[in-house]
């Protein structure tokens, strides 16, 4: 990793503010909420708010449901916001609009489709999965095998996947970007070994919808999951998304067939029949607000080519590396995302032995980034709601916490903070 000036990258802030004013993705910002004072470098685990999903549940809260009551499932279409959002999703991961369906949370749609993967190779008994993977992800998992005690869960290296790949593997379970590094897997080399050996896919976007193009269907991915809260800004605890290759629609039972995924729930018909598509994989009733907020999040991805967005944020993370490499040298941070750019996806994680009580100085200096344990500090790049001028900015923050000695304020190593 190389931290500090280099050839390509900002040199100074002026230079950094004429690069925001020429760039044609500059003015995107304007369409976020900024924080009133400090710089969001968390995009990646919480976007902030779009000024288009803050008027969307406004007016959903209002005009809608105190206005509507229950006749806002049809005045207001409630009843079709899931699949309208699925909609504006699916271009952004290389899908069909009715290979995904917004409904759960990451945990429970990964639930879903593993369970439904493994009923596809019902004479295989083994889940891959990646050492250190995001803990939600191996959990849900372990409930699976706990349910069906002849599976078994084998748990390698990332870089050991495509050699763990063989004929008793029924799915692949992985991330598109680690978590805590932000190493990009190989998508789709995976995903085409995967499928040689007769194993299904199931990736984990969370880390990179809104962000890096997965282009799923190029790839000839099986399934996939992905959050609604982090690059693609839907507000906290935003449903989550799930991929089902249309290859598989006729053949995947929903483990959890409720009536949402009903061909028609409104006929409460004692019997289940799956509706069309990925919409089988919905169980329940859709939160409208929370859906209301993502799906006008996502209005701000029209018109925009996801290989720009990427290139920016990897812009916006040169541009930290370039003002801040010295100190973190001098500070004895260590790079712990991949060296090359194109190996990672937007956001940079540093290790320091006490990154914990140095995260809490930079939040209190107005920059927040967050920390992972056990020693890393995590600062993420968000291509639409940050400008160069701000990631020159926390760097000179970064430097300023460091160089006083503020993080060592006893106050700091408190645990106080749950992200
Ligand atoms: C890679 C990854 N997977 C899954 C999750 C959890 O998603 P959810 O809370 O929607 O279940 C997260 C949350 O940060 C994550 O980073």
């Amino acid at each position: 990793m190389r931290m500090g000036p280099a050839a390509g990258r900002p040199a100074s802030l002026a230079e950094c503010r004429r690069r925001d004013l020429a760039d044609p993705l500059g003015p995107l910002v304007r369409r976020f909420r900024q924080p009133r004072a400090g710089i969001y470098l968390d995009g990646n685990s919480l976007g902030p708010p779009p000024r288009a999903a803050i008027t969307a549940v406004r007016r959903a809260l209002e005009a809608e449901w105190a206005g509507e009551l229950v006749s806002g499932w049809n005045t207001a279409d409630w009843i079709g916001l899931p699949a309208r959002t699925a909609a504006r999703i699916a271009p952004l991961i290389g899908a069909r609009p009715d290979e995904v369906a917004v409904a759960d949370s990451v945990s429970v749609n990964l639930f879903k489709l593993a369970a439904g993967a493994l009923a596809l190779r019902p004479d295989r008994r083994v889940l891959l999965a990646v050492e250190g993977d995001f803990p939600t992800d191996g959990y849900m998992l372990q409930g699976l095998a706990g349910l069906r005690p002849d599976l078994r869960i084998r748990k390698v290296a990332a870089d050991r996947l495509a050699g763990a790949l063989d004929g008793e593997v029924a799915v692949l379970v992985a991330s598109h970007a680690d978590y805590r590094t932000a190493a990009l897997a190989d998508l789709p080399g995976l995903s085409r070994r995967a499928s040689e050996a007769g194993a299904l896919t199931l990736w984990d976007l969370s880390h990179t919808a809104g962000l890096v193009p997965a282009d799923l269907a190029a790839a000839g991915a099986d399934m996939a999951v992905g959050c609604g809260y982090k690059y693609l800004n839907g507000g906290p605890g935003a449903p989550a998304f799930a991929f089902l290759a249309r290859r598989h629609h006729e053949a995947f039972a929903n483990p959890l067939p409720g009536w949402m995924g009903h061909a028609e729930p409104f006929a409460f018909a004692p019997g289940y029949a799956p509706a069309a598509g990925a919409a089988r994989l919905m169980a329940g009733t859709p939160p409208i607000l929370s859906l209301t907020a993502l799906h006008a999040a996502l209005e701000v991805y029209d018109g925009l080519d996801p290989a720009d967005l990427l290139e920016r944020s990897r812009q916006l993370a040169d541009t930290f590396l370039a003002r801040a490499g010295p100190a973190l040298e001098a500070h004895g941070f260590t790079c712990v995302s991949p060296p090359g750019r194109g190996d990672r996806g937007g956001h940079l994680a540093f290790s320091h032995p006490h990154a914990y009580p140095v995260v809490q100085a930079l939040i209190a200096a107005g920059v927040t980034g967050d920390f992972r344990a056990p020693d890393l500090m995590r600062l993420g790049f968000s291509p639409l709601t940050l400008t160069r001028a701000q990631a020159w900015e926390a760097a000179v923050r970064l430097e300023r916490v460091m160089d006083s000695g503020a993080w060592r304020d006893p106050a700091f190593a408190e645990r106080r903070r749950v992200t």
